[in-house]
């Protein structure tokens, strides 16, 4: 079979090879993959990737053999599934415990752009807590993860101002619920209960003075690869008393908060912002694509031409 391999070159940071067929441990299923999405801490990965590194946490396919133990989807059974690796394969071995069966109302390109950012928008909304009529600003809205989060939260009653670059970038934001749509932090209108931040450097400290006292930053990641300086004495100018949570996503198993993003795609109350679909031949110019912030929402590559 076919499995895209790092090649560590930044313009061109996979490549197709042949590679042996995955061999199933006894409580994986083995996946024929139709799409997976690339997300963007793939790309830091891709930089300087580990050997031996097979990126793929998001596939949607067939089960074409079931686990062995006995656990999960039998053969035949349409899937969406976050594996720890290897998914940019023809085929993955996918614990049972992370795969969710798929509706036909629900094509393999809209499942494969569900697991790792609608996973942690979910995972990052509850550890946000009750957002019910809650001010809400989030960073870097307009990338996978965003879209999932801006709504989620309005349908929960949450008014999200979300911060992206362009009003381009933002348009499907506001559609999906997002109270205000700002392209810089300096016109968000705080004070915010609540802040999620994923972009790093600047942005950081910048949306953190937008919170109320005593509210909480949740932080997620840092798009822009730069670290963030805190200065003690700027929080006694408002935000004084606001915390700061480190939020990581993972957390095996996967399956129940799948079958929860695919439940609200089926009852039409999540939409999969989906700005990129290409044949998986073209992955390394996709992920270069996601990088550069030419990309909105998620990017979902198909194998065998799935709809
Ligand atoms: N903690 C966790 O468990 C977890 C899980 C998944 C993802 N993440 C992190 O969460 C963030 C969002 O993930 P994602 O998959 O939604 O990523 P994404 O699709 O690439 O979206 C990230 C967004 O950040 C914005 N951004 C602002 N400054 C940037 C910069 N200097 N460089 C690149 N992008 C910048 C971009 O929007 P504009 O161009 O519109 O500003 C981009 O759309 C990433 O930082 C990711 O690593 C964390």
């Amino acid at each position: 079979m076919k499995r895209l391999i790092p090649t560590g070159e930044p313009a061109r940071p996979v490549e197709l090879r042949a590679d042996p067929q995955p061999f199933p441990a006894p409580d994986e299923a083995l996946v024929r993959v139709e799409a997976f999405s690339v997300n963007r801490g793939e790309t830091f990965l891709l930089e300087d990737p580990a050997p031996g590194l097979r990126p793929g946490k998001d596939v949607a396919g067939l089960v074409v053999q079931a686990a062995a133990d006995g656990s999960g989807p039998a053969a035949g059974t349409r899937v969406v599934g976050h594996p720890p690796a290897a998914g940019w394969a023809e085929y993955a071995a996918v614990p049972t415990h992370s795969l969710a069966a798929l509706p036909e109302s629900i094509g393999a390109v809209a499942a494969a752009a569900l697991p790792l950012a609608g996973i942690t928008a979910l995972r990052l909304l509850r550890a946000a807590g009750a957002v019910t009529g809650r001010r809400l600003l989030l960073t870097g809205a307009s990338g996978g993860v965003g879209h999932y989060v801006t709504e989620l939260a309005a349908g929960a009653g949450a008014e999200l101002t979300a911060v992206t670059a362009t009003s381009e970038r933002g348009a499907r934001l506001a559609e999906l619920g997002a109270a205000r749509v700002v392209h810089d932090l300096a016109d968000a209108t705080g004070p915010f209960d609540t802040v999620l931040e994923s972009t790093g450097g600047a942005a950081l400290p910048a949306a953190l003075a937008r919170l109320r006292p005593g509210g909480t930053l949740i932080w997620f990641g840092q798009a822009g690869g730069r670290s963030a300086v805190l200065d003690f004495f700027s929080l006694l100018d408002g935000p004084e008393n606001a915390r700061i949570r480190h939020f990581h996503y993972a957390g095996a198993p996967y399956g129940d908060d799948l079958a929860t993003l695919v439940g609200l795609v089926a009852t039409g109350r999540l939409h999969p912002e989906i700005g990129r679909t290409a044949d998986w031949s073209d992955t390394a110019a996709v992920l270069v694509d996601l990088r550069e912030r030419r990309i909105r929402g998620n990017a979902v590559l198909t194998v065998g031409g799935a709809r």
